[in-house]
């Protein structure tokens, strides 16, 4: 009877050594970085939060960058939610949802550039090396949460 109890316990941490491994595994580090190229000399203020953390408003002169990681996983489930201010210009956009983007980027690089419809978000395409994947702007009524 004794021995049957030992090998339950042994048996249970082993499971628990293995599902701890498993998270690892399943959690990745992310990072993310967002570049003013706005162009024309236009100054970029972007503020990212998401459910715990606030990464602050980050004020980007022309060509300015700023970057922030976060862990990412099974149990981590991370959502990023940025506003972007220009003169005569204010959007949302979502830079992380692990629902979309967890399989998209490790490293989420992005730019806010001129293109012929405007400021937009581009992201770099790590097979090509450009920032070629350019995204609409969240829509206006889906404001942010926070
Ligand atoms: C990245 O670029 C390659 C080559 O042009 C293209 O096939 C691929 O679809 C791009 N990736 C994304 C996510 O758009």
């Amino acid at each position: 009877m004794g021995s049957l109890f030992g090998i339950r316990v042994v048996m249970l941490m082993l499971l628990l050594l293995f599902l701890t491994m498993e998270c690892d595994a399943a959690s990745r580090k992310k990072h993310v970085r967002v570049t003013n190229e706005l162009g024309g000399g236009l100054t970029l203020k972007v503020h990212c939060k998401s459910e715990d953390d606030d990464i602050g408003l980050q004020v980007l002169p022309p060509n300015g960058f700023f970057e922030f990681s976060f862990s990412s996983g099974l149990f981590e489930i991370t959502d990023f939610y940025c506003s972007f201010q220009w003169p005569g210009g204010f959007k949302w956009y979502d830079i992380y949802e692990d629902g979309k983007d967890y399989r998209e980027c490790d490293k989420c690089w992005w730019v806010v550039r001129t293109t012929e419809y405007g400021p937009q978000p581009c992201r770099l395409n790590l097979s090509t090396g450009k920032y070629d994947i350019c995204k609409p702007w969240n829509p206006k009524w889906a404001m942010s949460f926070y």
